[in-house]
């Protein structure tokens, strides 16, 4: 998991007034509240004081409270009141907590969980159909007890459809089957932060009962698909030369066994509202077709080297992510999830915020991180 990425905590309508809300993400916790204008904001959920869960606490204002003493913070993360200093109490700077930018968008609410400087950041995935004329969205949130990594390569895997499901492939039973071409669509035509791919496969009727309304006969579905950053995914499926499904799927890490999925399907077809209960219906009836292989996956985290499984020419995609992957862990951005085990009750650690550039001194220590030689030394030492 790393730190300097956009993760998705909650969907805009989760993320009620008056009431924070634990998220937890790349293995820490965090509260996210709206302040007296309704902006989303993020905080390290570990008072600054001794260790209370501000999640359990209140809003006040533009604030949230701490329900063990009181203390108040802003969205900005500063110590607004320490009750027990009196009316007159002066709070100290290094009170301050960490807090991460946050952008409300596609109907989420996404927190950027790093220090970088906002020139630095990689975007949110970027929906182009968004509030377009002629496109409609739908929203839906799940879960899978997995690694996100596992999840995300699933996405980039052509070769599953035949297998998992039954709404894109033969089931194996199609003697003639092999992967067709792919185009792949390497950085920069999707920025550095990914790549993708195209191809063009053979899909069977839509199966009766939960895909009523679908293709009655087989027929080519032109898809492509690819990563954004190391936990988004865009997949955009052509039925048809104007019947067009652009998913994005946003993934949170909880941590390294467990994930939140986002998915917001964008069509420009069926676009009356009446269709939208059946579209989230159909997407998650794929989504638990993969969501069943997913978890049974072993090991749970994808191993260290390619040795330990054997890729073939349809894994390519898989493969560039890895790579992504090694970019990113040579930055020096994974986190040393070992090291947060191992002083899992001795410490609690918060995601450097980028006000950690700004001011020394804060309460919590820095999350542990895999110094980006350390990613490359290990690397070397497990191939
Ligand atoms: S622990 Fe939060 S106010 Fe004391
Ligand atoms: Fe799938």
């Amino acid at each position: 998991m790393y730190i300097n990425f956009w993760y998705p905590m909650a969907t805009s309508e989760e993320l009620v007034a008056d009431k924070p809300l634990k998220v937890r993400a790349v293995g820490q916790d965090f509260v996210v509240f709206r302040d007296t204008e309704g902006q989303a904001a993020c905080l390290s959920n570990t008072c600054t004081h001794r260790g209370g869960s501000l999640s359990a606490g209140k809003i006040k204002g533009d604030c949230v409270e701490c329900p063990y003493h009181g203390w108040q913070f802003d969205a900005a993360g500063q110590c607004q009141r320490i009750p027990s200093l009196g009316p007159d109490g002066k709070v100290p700077g290094r009170t301050r907590i960490d807090a991460y930018p946050v952008e409300e968008k596609y109907g989420m609410v996404f927190a950027f969980l790093g220090d970088l400087s906002e020139s630095e950041r990689p975007p949110v995935l970027t929906v182009q159909e968004w509030e377009q004329e002629g496109w409609r969205s739908t929203l839906q949130h799940y879960a899978i007890v997995g690694n996100y990594e596992r999840s995300v390569e699933n996405g980039l895997d052509p070769a599953h459809n035949e297998f998992v499901h039954d709404t894109h492939g033969f089931q194996g039973e199609n003697e003639e089957y092999k992967i067709g071409d792919m185009r792949i669509e390497e950085a920069p035509s999707w920025g550095p932060w990914g790549n993708g791919f195209w191809h063009v496969f053979n899909a069977p009727p839509l199966p009766e009962g939960q895909m009523q309304s679908g293709r009655t006969q087989s027929g080519d579905l032109e898809v492509g698909t690819g990563h954004h950053g190391p936990n988004s995914l865009w997949t955009y499926i052509h039925a048809g030369p104007t019947t067009w499904f652009h998913q994005y799927l946003f993934e949170r890490p909880v941590d390294e066994g467990n994930i939140h999925l986002y998915l917001l399907c964008m069509r420009n077809a069926f676009l009356e509202e009446k269709n939208d209960a059946y579209m989230i219906e159909r997407n998650q009836y794929v989504a638990n077709q993969d969501k069943v292989v997913i978890e049974e996956l072993r090991p749970v985290l994808t191993p260290p080297t390619t040795t330990k499984e054997f890729m073939v020419p349809a894994d390519k995609v898989i493969l560039m992510y890895r790579d992504k992957l090694k970019e990113w862990d040579a930055k020096g951005w994974r986190i040393d999830t070992d090291e947060v085990d191992r002083n899992a009750k001795r410490v609690a650690y918060a995601i450097p915020s980028p006000a950690r550039r700004e001011h020394k001194g804060w309460v919590l220590d820095s999350i542990p991180l895999i110094a980006g030689d350390a990613a490359a030394a290990k690397l070397k030492a497990a191939s």
